[in-house]
């Protein structure tokens, strides 16, 4: 049967500042799905949807079709409300750990559907496989038989059949410089929200130079985006803003998260996981219709401990296992007396990634010992020798790259620096948008 479009006619009319129709969205996604559309077509597309943006109309109609491109779970069976999470993905964010454990243990439903990492940004999945005998691939049986009848968490990798359009063009937009754009982000990211079913969306949009939103304003137009995306789906949505700037607690790499995650769900951890944790889980369980759960108590008294531990033995894991360590250490120590001026977040992500814990190509395989321990954060004073890294490798000669890329942070200077109050800058919900 003769397509109904020229996939070039439809680059022109992008390319040329005019909107998509409808119809020419709906086929091209579907035409590239089918590999009619070729890849160079869809990159020379995603390239001028990055440079002439998307009205409104469009982005709906882009999402639509990306949910179209394959299966919709449904959980309306399950007998739990269910309640997810989304982060736009940063460095040492290790929450989904302690997060999905904690939202289940006051009996709500939590699919975390989740991803590996890809360049200096570590993967959920990446971090749990650590842990022995875990598996990240379930079936969709197994998905719906923990959420209904066990742990209530399941953190998994996200079946092929669940927008199988998005996944072709993420992995373009990658390597054609097409990913930092709104409307693909956000139809991204909400096509796979939507197909997977879930009630209740709580997104995680984070901010700053190890983000791909590096302003508070363009963060906030990617959120209130995907917000009206949700809520026109019939997603209970909500977004929170949180900083980048910094890596996420004190550990960056994969079972060096895990570690941290597993302080967390033992009461303790550093403060900025703990505190972003906590707000996630209110805003997850508020938006699930239990607004007063005492999250802290379920950390300080080991119920979500218990839900981790069910959920990871449940996965094939050992959640007694001793975590791996790497075979090399080498600590970063400081060059002065003074202040620690900064710590950019995007820099400890590429020396962690070259410390072997991210991986530069899907196939490539991760360790899971590798990566980075920090000791002072901007704002504290340190003296000359103090250690402020521990960098963990595998391979003694990825060392010195790592090293390369740090020296561009980590000031010492006598100035103060003034600390974040918070590390939730904003929220997002539907009352917010015009
Ligand atoms: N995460 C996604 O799933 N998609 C994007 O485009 C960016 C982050």
């Amino acid at each position: 049967m003769a397509e109904p479009f020229d996939a070039v006619d439809v680059i022109t009319t992008k390319r040329d500042g005019s909107a998509l129709s409808d119809a020419q969205i709906e086929w091209v996604i579907d035409a590239y799905t089918r590999g009619v559309v070729a890849e160079e077509q869809m990159s020379a597309l995603a390239m001028a949807i990055f440079l002439n943006g998307m009205n409104r109309r469009e982005i709906v109609q882009w999402t639509n079709a990306m949910i179209n491109s394959g299966q919709r779970m449904d959980f309306s069976s399950l007998g739990r409300l269910t309640t997810d999470k989304h982060s736009t993905g940063g460095v040492g964010d290790k929450i989904t750990l302690p997060l999905a454990p904690l939202v289940a243990s006051f009996g709500v439903a939590v699919p975390q559907l989740s991803g590996r990492g890809l360049g200096h940004t570590g993967g959920t999945l990446d971090k749990l496989e650590s842990i022995p005998g875990w598996r990240a691939n379930l079936s969709n049986e197994e998905i719906y038989r923990q959420l209904g009848e066990g742990s209530g968490a399941v953190i998994c990798a996200a079946g092929a059949e669940l927008a199988p359009a998005d996944k072709k063009l993420y992995a373009l937009r990658d390597i054609t410089a097409t990913v930092d754009c709104i409307p693909l982000i956000a139809s991204s990211i909400m096509s796979k929200k939507i197909a997977e079913g879930t009630h209740a969306l709580v997104l995680d949009v984070k901010v700053g130079s190890g983000a791909f939103m590096q302003t508070l304003d363009k963060a906030r137009q990617l959120a209130e985006t995907m917000v009206q995306l949700g809520q026109d789906a019939g997603v209970h949505t909500v977004a929170l803003l949180t900083d980048m700037s910094v890596p996420l607690g004190l550990t960056v790499g994969n079972a060096l998260e895990v570690r941290e995650a597993l302080e967390v769900l033992a009461g303790g951890g550093p403060d900025d996981v703990v505190e972003l944790t906590l707000a996630l889980a209110r805003e997850m369980l508020a938006a699930a219709g239990k607004p007063d759960a005492d999250v802290e108590g379920a950390l300080a008294h080991g119920q979500a401990m218990d839900t981790w531990r069910a959920m990871i033995r449940e996965q094939g894991g050992d959640p007694d296992a001793e975590l791996p360590y790497s075979r090399v250490t080498h600590d970063v120590v400081a060059s002065a007396d003074g202040v620690v001026q900064d710590l950019d977040a995007r820099d400890v992500g590429i020396a962690s990634w070259r410390l072997g814990a991210g991986r530069a190509r899907k196939e490539d395989p991760v360790s899971a010992g590798a990566g980075i321990e920090i000791f002072a954060k901007p704002g504290d004073r340190v003296v000359k020798g103090q250690k402020l890294l521990t960098l963990h490798t595998d391979e003694e000669d990825r060392i010195p790259r790592a090293l390369d890329v740090l020296s561009g942070t980590l000031h010492i200077a006598e100035e103060p620096v003034e600390r974040a109050q918070s590390v939730v800058l904003d929220r997002v919900s539907a009352d917010d948008l015009s």
